[in-house]
């Protein structure tokens, strides 16, 4: 909130009389924002460990989830990282309260998570978690533009503890993270494709997993592997919005059991991303199956489809893949159960994990090929309606890599996995199939027309590479096929139907700002001479000097104009500014102005008239921009006791905006 003072003096007012009045108090009062001081609070015994900085609900948010091991009550605290000086946050730090229960017994301790809402695009964040007196570390992040063009990184099956290695398991992560985010360091958003780790309760995996630090600075949006699944520790490691934890979303149809599970979604700029537990696949489980997840999908897309340009799904299951889990049974069940669905609702992008290898499909309409001239590898894609894209990411860490089988006799629609009459050794749905043994990761930029997917190179055959340090064969090089090269990179055109789009950037107006001043101000509103009245007081009128105000904030937030005066003073001769009344009104409308509420002099009501703050004007949040002209009629009574002399006061004008 801010406030600006101006004065202006009304004039003299000259009679004879006989006794001076009184002192009023001027009360001018302004409520400036000041943060609460927080109590030193005993020292906390709480130990606070894995924080991992999660996505929201849109580009606006973040969440903060981490593992205490006190049931304490504890906070997440935030601040533009331009007022935290010498690693001391500004008393107007935001606070949000972390909620959070029990851990299962395997993991012990409690969880913690809290939501950053309201966040501003281009600023630099600094946050911590606890409580006074037990801050964990502070880390740090940044928003964008909220508009615009951006870049999300994709990373399959990190799968902590899969070699039976750990420590190179996470050095391989740790690896990929590190090299992706160097290479890209504006991205905005690191997408899961599920299996996290190996052993869903194992927390020392879980500790390999959130060990790379930038984990704490980039928003990571999970998904639920067969892995993961077997326990609670996912759903305490990570918090999602918009998330369905009803029955239908868990493979067994219990979400109190040991298991964990759910469907979410959010919306990053100009994506909706859909995140399914595709380990719940068939009522025979226990859930809801694949028909829980299309409804759950078909529900979300009617509702906020509108909301964005592109459609993206992600979940860990690949429907269409190159390697070990093609053939899988299961998979050729959501191969039937999904296709059509995703083809009805106009998904654009499916980003899949569990097959340790890279594919990206065909464009697939409704379980088929959907353009049989479609080359093998094509750059541009031009999908008409119903064309979806499937990728399968290889793994970020290199705990395990899949070899890519052969096709058989099984058909080349459907839930077969037939041979590509373009790529005899390629499945019938794959444009393109990779497996080097080498650690890659898919980079997706959002652009305004189109969607650019490339897989990279995270690594080389050359440590850190779990799997190949244990053996594993390695065909790549170092020296061919670098860190940072890529393995496929295609563009994604979105299909426009037989009309016409029309598209056009609108920038930021400028922020737009509150301002006012007084109307030829000379400093001095004269009330004349004042005139007797029934023989026992005097009265005087006059005009205030007319306000404009000018606001054009983009924020439409409210502001108020109010003022007193003081005495009237000449020489030692003084009387009460209560006898000073006013009706206010607007001269000419505009900025929501509704003009004060008329104020008597205090010689008819005995009241304070102006000598306490009064409103001339204000405007509600949410009102038009744009000016205003503010006026009020003064009108003066004062008993005939007042001394005569020429009396002067001043009228202090103050102005609230928030
Ligand atoms: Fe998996």
């Amino acid at each position: 909130m801010k406030s600006s003072t101006k004065r202006q003096a009304p004039g003299s007012v000259r009679r004879r009389a006989a006794t001076g009045a009184t002192a009023a108090f001027l009360g001018l009062a302004v409520a400036l924002g000041s943060g609460m001081a927080s109590p030193a609070a005993a020292a906390d015994p709480a130990a606070i460990t894995g924080i991992i900085l999660g996505v929201g609900a849109n580009e606006t948010q973040r969440t903060v989830t981490w593992y205490s091991s006190a049931d304490t009550a504890q906070k997440l605290q935030v601040a533009p990282t331009a007022s935290v000086v010498n690693g001391e946050f500004p008393a107007d730090a935001a606070n949000f309260d972390a909620t959070g229960a029990v851990n299962i017994a395997a993991s012990g301790g409690f969880n913690r998570h809290a939501t950053i809402t309201g966040l501003k695009e281009h600023t630099a964040y600094s946050y911590r978690v606890g409580n006074e007196g037990n801050w964990s570390s502070t880390y740090s992040f940044k928003t964008q533009d909220f508009e615009g063009d951006y870049d999300f990184l994709f990373f399959g099956d990190p799968q902590i503890g899969s070699s039976g290695n750990l420590a190179q398991d996470q050095a391989g992560w740790q690896d990929t993270v590190d090299v992706s985010l160097a290479a890209n360091p504006d991205a905005e958003l690191l997408v899961s494709g599920g299996d996290q780790v190996e052993t869903a309760n194992t927390e020392s995996q879980w500790n390999s997993f959130l060990a790379p630090d930038k984990l704490r600075q980039y928003p990571w949006a999970p998904t639920i592997g067969n892995h993961d699944v077997g326990g609670k520790a996912y759903e305490q490691h990570f918090t999602t919005p918009n998330t369905d934890r009803s029955a239908p979303l868990y493979s067994n149809g219990n979400p109190a059991s040991n298991v964990s599970g759910g469907d979410y979604w959010y919306i990053y700029k100009d994506v909706l991303f859909i995140n399914l537990n595709s380990n719940s696949y068939a009522t025979s489980q226990g859930g809801g199956g694949d028909a829980a997840h299309i409804k759950y999908v078909t529900d979300v897309i009617n509702q906020h489809g509108a909301e964005a340009k592109w459609k993206v799904l992600t979940y860990h299951h690949a429907i269409y893949s190159p390697a070990s889990h093609a053939k899988d049974n299961d998979n050729k069940v959501r191969r039937v159960d999904f296709s059509d669905a995703f083809s009805k609702l106009g998904v654009d992008l499916v980003l899949q994990g569990h097959d340790h290898s890279y594919s990206r499909s065909y464009e697939i309409k409704n379980g088929q090929k959907a353009n049989p001239d479609e080359k093998p590898g094509a750059a541009d894609l031009y999908p008409g309606p119903g064309g979806v894209i499937y990728v399968t990411a290889n793994s970020a860490s290199g705990s395990k890599y899949y070899d890519i089988t052969k096709p058989d006799s099984s058909g080349t629609s459907g839930a077969g996995n037939g041979a590509d009459p373009q790529n005899p050794n390629n499945y019938w749905y794959n444009s393109v199939q990779n497996q080097e043994h080498v650690r890659t990761y898919v980079k997706v930029e959002v652009r305004n027309d189109k969607l650019v997917v490339e897989d990279i190179r995270s690594g080389t055959c050359a440590a850190p590479n779990s799997e190949v340090e244990q053996g594993m064969s390695c065909t790549n090089t170092s020296t061919g096929q670098p860190v940072g090269s890529t393995v496929d990179k295609f563009q994604v055109h979105p299909n426009h139907g037989t009309g016409q789009d029309l598209q056009v950037n609108v920038p930021n107006p400028a922020p737009g700002e509150f301002g006012w001043t007084i109307d030829g101000y000379n400093g001095l509103v004269d009330l004349g001479t004042a005139q007797e009245r029934n023989g026992d007081h005097f009265e005087a009128s006059g005009k205030i000097n007319p306000i404009t105000v000018s606001d054009t904030r983009r924020s439409l937030a409210p502001w108020s104009i109010s003022a007193d005066v003081g005495d009237f003073k000449d020489g030692d001769k003084t009387f009460s500014g209560s006898y000073l009344g006013w009706s206010p009104y607007v001269l000419d409308q505009g900025a929501g102005a509704t003009s004060g509420e008329s104020v008597a002099s205090g010689y008819d009501d005995n009241g304070k008239g102006l000598s306490v703050s009064r409103g001339l004007a204000h405007a509600d949040q949410g009102h038009a921009r744009g000016g205003a002209k503010l006026g009020a009629d003064l009108g003066l009574k004062i008993p005939d006791s007042v001394t005569k002399g020429g009396y002067r006061a001043t009228l202090t004008i103050t102005a609230l905006s928030s």
